[in-house]
């Protein structure tokens, strides 16, 4: 495995492979790897002949009042678990590296973006359709791999690649989980031990709700009070938000019929952990 810097060097190296005929398969991410990380590079190495991962904290996706500055970072540990995954090439640039002094263009993302994270993160889907945009082009990937984990963000790279006409496919891949039912997330190092007893409620409240639907319930706001009452008596944290909505639309729904998002966010005393399911009803 090679550990590549810059991106003069990263766009002559996949120009090459482009050549020689090979094809790429591209995992961004942020680092402090996971098993959620590990799934998306496994199937990327089934699907190409090349494997690129990015470890990348893009400060453009963080608030002012977001954990950019402490976020969990730990290259020698990623470094060892991306040898094992068989990633070929791993791009591990600076912020300068990556933001030049003075940029005259920044992506703007301008649907699906009043919901979910999108209305309490203001600005952080343009950070990452803005880093993924230069990735895009650094990488020149055939297929990129995102978790259905951050299913906005799925949707938001979705019209991204549409748009934009990147010549890329998008492949989104299932949450991976602790076995007691927490997904899998860089994030969960800030939990306290009690919060991290208490933070599989999450998941177990989505799938009560689900439980109800497969009963018969098809009134969101039902649902909704289902999940917000588990989260409320079973843990310390604080709703930001408990959502039903069209999947990949995003849209409200008056009744929960095709495919729908049941999505949840929650503030512990330091973590902001996210969850959701996509059903099909
Ligand atoms: P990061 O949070 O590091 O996540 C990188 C990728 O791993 C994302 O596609 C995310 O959805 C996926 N992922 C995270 N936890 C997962 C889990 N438990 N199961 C399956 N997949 C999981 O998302 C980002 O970084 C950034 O926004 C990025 C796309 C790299 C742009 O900066």
């Amino acid at each position: 495995m090679k550990v590549i810097k810059t991106i003069k060097d990263m766009q002559a190296l996949v120009q090459q492979l482009r050549r020689d005929g090979q094809s790429i398969g591209f995992v961004p991410t942020m680092g402090f790897l996971h098993e959620g990380h590990c799934s998306l590079m496994q199937r990327a190495r089934k699907e190409n002949d090349v494997v690129v991962l990015s470890i990348f904290v893009n400060p453009t996706q963080f608030g002012p009042n977001e954990d950019f500055d402490t976020y969990p970072r730990d290259f020698e540990r990623d470094e060892q678990i991306a040898l094992k995954e068989g990633v070929d090439y791993l791009f591990y640039p600076s912020v300068e590296e990556m933001y030049k002094e003075n940029p005259s263009v920044s992506i703007s993302v301008i649907n699906r973006v009043d919901v979910l994270c999108g209305a309490k993160r203001a600005g952080h889907f343009d950070g990452v359709a803005t880093i993924l945009t230069k990735l895009f082009h650094i990488v020149s990937p055939h297929r990129a791999y995102f978790g259905k984990k951050d299913a906005q963000q799925v949707a938001v790279v979705h019209g991204l690649i549409k748009d934009f006409n990147f010549p890329v496919e998008l492949v989104a891949i299932d949450t991976v989980r602790e076995e007691d039912g927490l997904a899998k997330s860089s994030r969960n190092v800030y939990l306290t031990e009690a919060e991290r007893t208490q933070a599989p409620v999450l998941y177990k409240s989505l799938r009560q709700a689900v439980e109800k639907i497969n009963q018969g319930e098809t009134n969101p706001d039902r649902l909704k009070e289902i999940i917000s009452a588990n989260i409320q008596a079973y843990t310390s944290a604080e709703i930001d938000y408990v959502e039903v909505y069209s999947y990949p639309e995003l849209q409200p729904v008056t009744t929960v019929t095709g495919q729908v998002i049941l999505a949840v966010a929650v503030q512990f005393s330091k973590a902001r952990l996210i969850d959701n399911l996509i059903i099909e009803v």
